[in-house]
């Protein structure tokens, strides 16, 4: 099956703003929601909204405002339906 990626933003911007504290708690997430086939999570370089918080990306949308102490709701709330929402028609 084909992974779409999942960036998450590595520039400096978004280091500082603790992207070390919020990889290891994503990759929880994709474990216990069990998309490690559905998703390549993958480091990214500035993706540009250096002022909003950590930066993630998904086909093409930015997820902003992240932050090692929201991961969990933004991943729940906003990311995971994009994800799941692609995954629906698969299989038929
Ligand atoms: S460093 Fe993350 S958006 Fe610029």
């Amino acid at each position: 099956m084909e992974k779409e990626n999942l960036y998450l933003c590595m520039g400096s911007a978004c280091h500082q703003m603790g992207v070390y504290e919020v990889l290891p708690k994503l990759q929880e997430l994709i474990k216990e929601y069990k998309l490690e086939n559905h998703v390549e999570l993958k480091g990214s370089f500035c993706l540009e909204t250096c002022s909003s918080g950590i930066v993630m990306k998904y086909k093409g949308q930015h997820f902003i405002n992240i932050s090692p102490q929201n991961i969990e709701d933004k991943f729940i709330g906003e990311i995971l339906p994009m994800i799941q929402e692609r995954n629906l028609p698969l299989n038929s």
